[in-house]
């Protein structure tokens, strides 16, 4: 159709098994630390209510946008991101460009190994939750004598061996099933968890800190990078996650529609996050701090002073376990398929390599917290972006944009119209390099 580079040498290419369950993979991708970590106290931080004007512009307008770029991108040359920009280059003759492929996959790479060592944590929590260990000690103390110590390590080897043991299964086996009881489950669970938290005394204040909407932020450029940045990372966007799961979908998977509905349950979890997550932590007195003590020291000390906190600390933690969990599968997916298919080797035998990769690079990582921030600062400001300014370049300019429209309206509905053309090839991608520039100027975006 239109194309002369896809169906690659195509026998039998995994695939999902249809549009359910490849749409709850990619809400399964785009729901993560990003949603419950970041977003809560980004709003808080940036003008609540008003940082979500901007945000919801980039997520519906431009994410929207690189999701359909992505999925098709994957679909048409059935192909992850490496594979995929190979395709292009050599179709129009410039080989050499095809080196550029390396970029979005070492990004996706990049964070899947800072993530792992997330995640590990998210599971020591969980089984401390359960034992009921975290309910009674200082939750300061715990963290510091845990993360960035030894002691992290079997956490972050059980996260490495979880994740890649789902993953070897394939993509409707092990991906696709995952994901279709994780995330139904993550929704239902936040759910109970946000009523509770909304229903606790004093969670009003939490509830303004989020909504009342202080205007002068949409004044501060600050605000717009850190939206972009926000909905950039938080739909997953980086030219290579949501590349490699179009690249397992069939030609009557309605890519628009995907896209869609990726954005909305990605802001919808993000929202419920925010609302159970801020008003607990304002209930108890405590501070709507950034990064790791928000997660692993405020909530545990709001579980030690709540009612039934011990039953709210697992139903907790096992929810942050499917939400991260779900994302560490999409970032992991992307070398993986790219060294499947570079080497031409069993989809086992890459992820045995991809979990000595993790474990090797990741292990500095999980012995200095510092490091793992500036890690994660590194590929998701100046990596992911660029990854995404790439993709979309080689798919929009080079492959060409009618073409690259025919394939996204391959099996939709509602086909995009030739608007699209414009929001493609000049909006996404001048935005796209604007929050690379930006980042680096602000340095800590994403
Ligand atoms: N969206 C995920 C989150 O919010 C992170 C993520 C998963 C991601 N896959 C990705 C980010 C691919 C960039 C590219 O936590």
């Amino acid at each position: 159709m239109g194309s002369n580079i896809n169906n690659l040498n195509e026998n039998q290419r995994d695939t999902f098994s249809g549009k359910f369950g490849f749409i709850l993979a990619c809400i399964g991708s785009a729901i993560g630390m990003g949603n419950i970590w970041m977003f809560p106290w980004r709003v808080g931080k940036f003008g609540g209510a008003a940082f979500l004007i901007p945000y919801f512009l980039f997520v519906f307008i431009l994410g929207t946008t690189g999701l359909m770029e992505e999925f098709a991108l994957g679909r048409t040359t059935k192909r992850g991101a490496l594979g995929a920009l190979k395709a292009i280059f050599e179709e129009k003759k410039i080989p050499g460009a095809a080196v550029l492929g390396y970029i979005p996959v070492i990004g996706g790479a990049g964070i899947a190994i800072g993530y792992a060592v997330v995640v590990g944590w998210t599971l020591k929590y969980f089984i401390a939750s359960i034992s009921g260990s975290l309910l009674n000690v200082n939750a300061g103390e715990y963290f510091g004598s845990f993360a960035g110590t030894i002691n992290a390590s079997p956490w972050h080897i059980a996260a490495i061996i979880l994740t890649l043991a789902i993953l070897a299964r394939g993509v409707s086996q092990g991906i696709e099933k995952v994901n279709k009881i994780i995330m139904p489950a993550f929704f239902v669970l936040f759910i109970i968890l946000m009523i509770r938290s909304l229903t606790l005394e004093g969670a009003n204040a939490g509830i303004e800190y989020l909504l009342v909407p202080d205007w002068s932020y949409l004044a501060k450029p600050i605000t717009w990078v850190m939206a972009l940045g926000q909905a950039f990372f938080t739909v997953s966007l980086g030219g290579s996650g949501m590349v490699a799961y179009g690249s397992y979908i069939k030609d009557d998977v309605d890519i628009p529609s995907s896209a869609v509905n990726t954005a909305v349950f990605d802001t919808l979890g993000a929202m419920i996050a925010a609302f159970t997550i801020i008003p607990a932590v304002f209930a108890f007195g405590l501070d709507p701090t950034a990064g790791p003590p928000l997660l692993f020291i405020s909530l545990p000390m709001v579980f030690q002073q709540m009612a039934f906190g011990h039953l709210f600390a697992i139903v907790f933690f096992i929810a942050i376990i499917f939400a991260a969990v779900s994302s560490l599968l999409n970032l992991v997916e992307i070398p993986t398929e790219a060294i499947i298919h570079r080497f031409n080797i069993s989809r086992k035998k890459a992820s045995i390599i991809m979990g000595i990769i993790m474990l090797v690079v990741g292990t500095p990582i999980v012995l200095d917290v510092d490091l793992l921030g500036k890690w994660m600062d590194f590929v998701s400001i100046y990596i992911l972006p660029l990854g995404a300014v790439i993709t979309a370049i080689a798919f929009f300019w080079i492959y060409g944009m009618d073409r690259a429209r025919e394939q996204i309206n391959l099996g939709a509905k509602k086909p995009v119209g030739k608007w699209f053309n414009f929001v493609g090839k000049y909006v996404f991608v001048f935005v796209a390099v604007a929050v690379f520039i930006l980042g680096i100027v602000y340095g800590g975006i994403g």
